[in-house]
């Protein structure tokens, strides 16, 4: 579905990704772990044609990617959520939802306001808000609801449990659960543990650099990296 391969980012002369290569399967979901800085980001961005990766060449669905305008690559089908969620403050929760929707040109959209909403049912309450008057954790969710109405067929989730109290993290846990039966995701997280239920693979990236690839059971049970590379 996805595979980038020794891909190289900067950001100026800063030499960020340093020949990171992961792939991601048809039904699975996949978490991007490390550290403040390890470089999670750096490589959505680099996926999504923010920061295009230098060397190194980035494939989706067989076709290549890299060197794509942001535009391109949401429209071939990865829908992306950024760290700081970037929900339109001054639009409802209708409207942020209604600027993202887009039929797939492929088959059958699977997703349409109805479909969303019943997804996500807190959400229906709340059509007629401002995204600005909206608590962190439903920010959150309509993020993510924003990002599916684009119709993707890769998820890639970057850091949504951050600076959410621990019983939104659990709520959140329980759509990522049911929505990663639908859809590959990619997720990016310094909360290990929350990245590792909701996943069946991961990575751990330090540096720029993937020091350790494995299973999430390989990865709970491995004392060594988590002391080295997470922050358990
Ligand atoms: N716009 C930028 N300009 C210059 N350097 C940047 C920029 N964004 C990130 N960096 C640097 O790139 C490195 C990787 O940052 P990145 O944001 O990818 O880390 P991260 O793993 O997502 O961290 P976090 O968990 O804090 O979100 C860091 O050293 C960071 O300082
Ligand atoms: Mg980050």
């Amino acid at each position: 579905m996805l595979k980038l391969e020794k891909i190289h980012s900067y950001y100026g002369d800063s030499h960020v990704l340093q020949g990171v290569s992961l792939f991601i399967g048809e039904d699975e979901s996949v978490c991007l772990l490390g550290r403040n800085g390890a470089g999670k980001s750096t490589t959505m961005k680099s996926i999504m044609g923010f920061v295009p990766p230098r060397e190194g060449e980035i494939f989706f669905k067989d076709e290549k990617i890299s060197g794509l305008p942001p535009f391109e690559i949401v429209r071939r089908g990865i829908g992306y959520v950024p760290e700081d969620r970037r929900i339109f403050p001054d639009l409802t929760v209708m409207e942020n939802l209604e600027v993202a929707f887009l039929k797939r040109e492929d088959g059958p959209s699977k997703w349409d306001v109805s479909t969303i909403l019943e997804m996500f049912p807190l959400l229906r309450g709340l059509l007629n808000r401002k995204g600005g008057n909206l608590s962190g954790g439903e920010q959150q969710l309509l993020a993510i609801a924003r990002a599916l109405i684009g119709n993707p067929s890769l998820l890639l989730l970057d850091e949504p449990c951050e600076g959410l109290a621990p019983v939104i993290v659990g709520q959140l846990k329980e759509v990522i659960l049911t929505l990663r039966k639908e859809i590959p995701i990619l997720i990016a997280e310094q909360n290990a543990l929350f990245a590792l239920e909701v996943s069946s693979r991961g990575y751990v990236i330090e540096k720029g650099i993937i020091k350790y690839e494995g299973t999430t059971e390989d990865l709970m049970g491995n004392k060594e990296i988590q002391r080295r590379y997470l922050s358990v």
